[in-house]
């Protein structure tokens, strides 16, 4: 807890005051009677503090009805112990600020006054009812700012079984309302999304329609299988036809070849047969020698027997194949290519048909996998709509834990944190205090201290930081719970002059 206390107030031309110390004690009971100048000894600390009436308006505290040279308010106060004189002057218009006396520039006053406690949460301690001046969302978030939000598991444990399931993974990496945007936005795609799986499925549906097939496939193959039996028994007969044709034109082309061989060698030999040794040598021109004779006539001997030789190599294999060649005979397919056209004219109609079936196969799976693809989908938006629900009921439970929470703070005052949309139920933020069931701005005067009382006491508790808390007008009220810090009343008691009396130390 960090406690603000109040010890001097010294104030010099600061409206009817001309020279005034305060001292406070844990009870200042300023008196008097009307104008006696008792409001301006607690209004002149917010001057002092942040140059600002109680309300946070601005303030010219300056006499207006005599002269003054100076309009100055002090106050020593003492934070966690240890003393501080806080102090601003007004100079013909101009203000001055001085922590300890000491002139310090406005920015560096208001830092160290910042530092000491929060503007807002120091006047709405103070002042009862400076909270209800501020705007409500300033208020809310000032309430909640101390008040943590009920733990994720806090509110599994309250929203739907099935919600929790499904909620709690999710939540871990996401926070609900990013959660939220996430779903939303995958909802929306999805709607989209599932139209279009939808219209995919019908026109693949009628698709399927027209290709359906009209001749059963079990008699279209029955119808198929003997035709394709002949025809593979046709086509081996070509086969094989095909085969004896082509061997026979191989054997004629060889035979032609070699009488060709043969009809050359013939000429050869002509020119063989009448060649006689010469009686010179070729090399020396000398006439040949009995030995040399001898030889010239072996060469050519030698010569004709190799000749004859290979012109007989040639007449053998020649002979070998026409004994092939007579053996073989020639075969006829022109019948058999005519059947086989028949048979294929007959073939083609049916295998169309057959890829009719297979085609409708086609199709039926592309109808399969579109409907597979459109449950899917609507598993997935539904799934998105089940978490977008869940999260509306989540929330809704964390808006009454939360309220619950804040609640249990107060012993008079009932707060609402949240409000329902009338049109989609989404829970909104919002902000009322109520005291017996009424609004702040239709509680009578008393009403609005004793609740602005109550609501500073909790902020106090809350925030951790006591202040001073000062009462105008305390006489209207004729009781109230004691703050817990230091209490400033400000009460009217006619016919007496100014008095201020602190009580206790
Ligand atoms: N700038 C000013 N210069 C001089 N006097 C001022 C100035 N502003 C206000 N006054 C007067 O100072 C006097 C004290 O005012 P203050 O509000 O402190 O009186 P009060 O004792 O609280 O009166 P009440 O009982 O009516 O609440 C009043 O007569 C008021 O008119
Ligand atoms: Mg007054």
């Amino acid at each position: 807890m960090k406690v603000i206390k109040f010890l001097q107030l010294t104030l010099e031309n600061i409206k009817s005051h001309r020279d005034l110390t305060v001292n406070f004690g844990e009870e200042t009971q300023i008196t008097g009677d009307n104008g006696k100048g008792k409001s301006t000894i607690p209004q002149s600390i917010p001057f002092a503090l942040y140059n600002m009436d109680a309300f946070g308006s601005k303030l010219d505290p300056t006499p207006i009805n005599y002269d003054a040279d100076i309009t100055k308010a002090s106050l020593l106060l003492e934070v966690d112990g240890k003393q501080l004189l806080l102090s601003r002057s007004l100079k013909k218009g101009k203000s001055q600020c001085y922590v300890n006396e000491v002139p310090t520039s406005a920015t560096k006053f208001s830092e160290l006054v910042s530092d000491l406690f929060d503007k807002d949460l120091f006047l709405s301690l103070y002042n009862p009812n400076y909270f209800f001046t501020l705007h409500w969302e300033k208020q809310r978030a000032m309430l909640l700012q101390y008040i943590s939000a009920p733990l994720k598991k806090e509110v599994l444990k309250h929203v739907a079984e099935e919600q929790a399931k499904h909620l709690e993974p999710l939540l871990k990496k996401h926070s609900i309302e990013d959660l939220k945007e996430l779903h939303k936005d995958k909802k929306k795609t999805l709607d989209k999304k599932y139209i279009a799986a939808q219209s995919k499925t019908k026109t693949l549906q009628e698709q399927l329609e027209h290709h359906a097939p009209t001749v059963p496939l079990e008699s279209l193959n029955a119808e198929l299988k003997p035709l394709l039996k002949q025809r593979k028994e046709l086509d081996e007969i070509h086969d094989s036809a095909s085969s004896v044709n082509g061997r026979i034109n191989v054997l004629n082309n060889q035979i032609n070849n070699l009488n060709k061989e043969r009809d050359s060698m013939k000429d050869d030999w002509a020119v063989l047969k009448n060649e006689q040794p010469e009686g010179n040598c070729r090399v020396c021109k000398q006439p040949l020698q009995d030995e040399a004779l001898e030889a010239a006539r072996d060469d050519i001997k030698q010569r004709t027997d190799n000749f004859k030789s290979a012109f007989n190599d040639v007449i053998a294999q020649r002979t070998k194949l026409q004994e092939e060649l007579k053996t073989l005979e020639y075969i006829d397919v022109s019948e058999q290519r005519a059947k086989l056209s028949d048979l294929q004219s007959q073939i083609e109609p049916i295998e169309k048909e057959i890829a009719k079936h297979e085609e409708y196969e086609y199709y039926l799976k592309q109808v399969e996998q579109a409907k597979t693809e459109e449950k899917e989908c609507l598993e997935s938006l539904n799934e998105s709509i089940f978490i977008l629900d869940s999260i509306k009921d989540y929330k809704a439970k964390e808006a009454e834990l939360q309220g619950e929470k804040v609640q249990a703070l107060f012993t008079t005052l009932s707060v609402r944190l949240f409000k329902q949309n009338k049109g989609d139920g989404e829970i909104k933020p919002d902000f009322e205090i109520e005291m017996d069931g009424k609004p702040y701005s239709k509680l009578s005067l008393s009403e609005t201290i004793r609740a602005g009382l109550e609501l500073s006491d909790v902020l106090s508790e809350q925030s951790e930081l006591i202040t001073p808390v000062f009462i105008d007008n305390a006489e209207s009220i004729t009781r109230f719970k004691e703050p817990i810090g230091q209490l400033i009343t400000c009460r009217v008691v006619a016919g007496q002059e100014l008095n201020v009396k602190a009580v206790g130390e």
